[in-house]
């Protein structure tokens, strides 16, 4: 019955991945939009982080021998008031994500499942990278006040993050 309560919950936990790389897809049109290309490229890179998540799960649950099964994807915000609006919102969705992981890992310590355990616990690691990032971020936005020179330069500097695909699937 736990194990059947874990397909669904890994499930659930693909969609939320699938939703925030959705969410970070939107920003990235956003920032597009308000031609700020280092945010937007930052975004992008954010994006295919979380369908890597996804796919990470993905593999989990079919490797187990459970179905993956495919809800659809909510509809993502499409405008912001600002930069530091748009990056308020990414540290609070980062931070639903967590409490999601959390729930998850409970789980698996109540049913005593070790695989989803070990599992779990990149994604509790990935969550307190994903967090204090994007806390950084927004500590530089919230000091910039909207200024055009620190703007430039946080622009500037976002452009510089590049995504490194995972080397194989099931890795770490
Ligand atoms: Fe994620
Ligand atoms: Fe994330």
């Amino acid at each position: 019955m736990i194990s059947k309560k874990m397909e669904t919950a890994l499930n659930g936990q693909i969609n939320a991945e699938l939703y925030s790389a959705y969410l970070y897809l939107s920003m990235e049109a956003y920032f597009e939009s308000e031609n700020l290309p280092g945010f937007a490229k930052w975004m992008r890179a954010q994006t295919q982080e979380e369908v890597t998540h996804a796919m990470k799960i993905y593999d989990f649950v079919n490797e187990r021998g459970d179905r993956v099964t495919l809800k659809s994807i909510e509809q993502p915000p499409t405008k912001w008031k600002s930069p530091l609006d748009a990056f308020e919102a990414v540290y609070r969705h980062e931070q639903k994500v967590t409490g999601l992981i959390n729930k998850l890992m409970d789980l698996a310590i109540k049913g005593k499942d070790h695989a989803a355990n070990t599992f779990l616990q990149w994604f509790v690691n990935e969550q307190v990278e994903e967090e204090s990032s994007v806390d950084t971020v927004l500590q530089e936005l919230k000091r910039a006040e909207g200024a055009a020179g620190a703007m430039f330069m946080i622009d500037r500097e976002l452009g510089q993050r590049v995504f490194t695909p995972p080397a194989t699937a099931g890795e770490e």
